[in-house]
């Protein structure tokens, strides 16, 4: 639908992105249209006709056949008109004890718990890809960095298990958002509750959330669970982006690590040799507008005195997109990361041909009495020379080793790519056993975790049978 700007309604319309939120604004009619009735608000004839209207609606909208009325400027006045071109009189009841404000924050919490749902659902797959690659490649060894420079061997599988718990991470906060935005704010009317007797309880009942909202003025104001879902989706994008500049290097000509799938490459339009990584481009170019959303939201949240504010329909826009550009990223990199494959010689080789051992010999040293300083300046010596040479330190003699220390023995040979990762034996470390519990224990999570995830109050509220 196009915005036609030249009216006045134009300004103030919602309808061209509201109209996501029918399946949740007519969950939520038909809860409150049963609520009146058992109550007594209403009679039941008119709250059968009602209900039966709404889903008369939700087909036409479903199937596309809904005479949408841009002149009404948004998704819930539609359906009342609508309803009222079905059903004639009754429809003027359906509005009881409601206003647009409980009603749209009921129908963003609806839609805002089924997308987390979905946010979570794809992280942990994004997480099973990453959990299943480091499975595969246990025994991998690669140059670990700091500043981009080879610093020590790790094994492949520590280091995707660290986005791993990155991810887990984002999980966790996910999870937290879903609490605080299952709460119920029908009922709150327009501002100060409402003058009928109804049933709160019920409704959160029916439409599946944990609890009530405790205030009605904050009821109706209150986005900040939307924020909260922003800022979750904006560190999440940063992670994901992280782990983009990793594909993007490890992809390179330079680097040589790892191919990507041809799903997830392009070719040049001029350059045949090229396999350019866009999807993992645009997911690190997509995040930036993911941190726009949550700075607009935060912004029209600052200096808005109680309660609704039209401003408030603001908060929607950057929300439906924040949530399709996460999900579209999450499903595009548990693919991207399930399909990679991981160059091991090549990983090994650069392992081999830097000073990542340079640690392990000053460890060495240490092992044979010589204070930790003083073997790291050993070294440092011993490597400068080694690189002078153009030698890694295997390819030295023990006698250019004793020039830089009497303590070294024939033993020195010893220290191994294998033996470095082997000795980072402490919790969280890199040695093959530690890693071997950190991947029990990701198998763990994951499943514990997509319980939790498909767990708990109201998670099909849309789709419950009618009582
Ligand atoms: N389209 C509006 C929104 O999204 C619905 C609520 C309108 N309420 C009002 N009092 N004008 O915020």
């Amino acid at each position: 639908m196009s915005q036609d700007t030249s009216s006045s309604t134009a300004y103030t319309a919602s309808l061209h992105y509201d109209r996501r939120l029918y399946r949740q604004d007519i969950a939520g009619s038909m809860a409150h249209v049963r609520m009146l009735a058992r109550q007594g608000i209403i009679s039941k004839r008119d709250a059968q006709a009602i209900v039966k209207g709404l889903a008369d609606i939700q087909e036409e909208i479903r199937g596309g056949t809904f005479p949408w009325r841009e002149d009404l400027e948004d998704l819930h006045m539609n359906v009342e008109a609508r309803l009222s071109e079905k059903i004639g009189e009754p429809a003027g009841r359906l509005h009881t004890a409601r206003s647009r404000n409980d009603q749209v924050s009921v129908d963003m919490r609806l839609y805002a718990k089924e997308a987390i749902r979905d946010t979570v659902a794809r992280l942990r797959q994004l997480q099973q890809a990453l959990l299943d690659q480091a499975e595969r490649h246990r025994e991998v060894i690669l140059p670990g960095y700091t500043h981009l420079q080879r610093a020590q061997p790790v094994l492949l599988a520590h280091h995707l298990l660290a986005y791993f718990h990155m991810f887990q991470r984002d999980v966790e906060r996910f999870q937290e958002c879903y609490q605080r935005t299952d709460v119920l704010p029908l009922g709150s009317g327009a501002l100060a509750g409402v003058p009928y007797p109804i049933d709160r309880e019920f409704l959160a009942r029916e439409l599946g959330f944990a609890r009530i909202s405790d205030n009605s003025m904050d009821a109706v104001s209150d986005r900040d669970y939307l924020v909260e879902y922003l800022a979750d989706a904006a560190l999440c994008m940063a992670h994901l982006s992280r782990l983009a500049e990793e594909l993007v290097l490890w992809s390179s000509q330079e680097f040589d690590f790892l191919r990507l799938d041809d799903r997830y490459v392009t070719g040049s339009s001029i350059m045949p040799q090229k396999r350019n990584p866009d999807f993992a481009e645009l997911a690190r170019g997509k995040t930036g507008r993911v941190y726009g959303h949550l700075l607009a939201l935060l912004t029209v949240l600052k200096g808005l005195p109680l309660t609704y504010n039209r401003d408030l329909q603001e908060d929607k826009e950057g929300f439906f997109d924040t949530a399709d550009t996460l999900h579209a990223t999450l499903e595009v990199f548990a693919g991207m990361v399930s399909t990679a494959r991981f160059n091991q010689g090549r990983m090994r080789q650069a392992a081999e041909e830097s000073y990542v051992l340079a640690t392990d010999l000053a460890d060495y040293l240490v092992g044979k009495g010589v204070a930790f300083r003083e073997a790291h300046g050993i070294v440092a010596r011993l490597t400068s020379y080694a690189k002078e040479q153009d030698k890694r330190l295997h390819d030295l003699t023990l006698d250019e080793y004793h020039q830089f220390s009497p303590h070294f023995d024939e033993d020195v040979y010893k220290v191994t790519l294998e033996s470095s990762v082997a000795a980072r034996d402490v919790p969280g470390g890199t040695a093959p056993a530690r890693v071997e519990e950190a991947l029990a224990n990701a198998r763990a999570l994951l499943k514990e975790g997509t319980s939790k995830a498909t767990r708990g109050s109201g998670n099909t509220p849309l789709g419950r049978r009618k009582r």
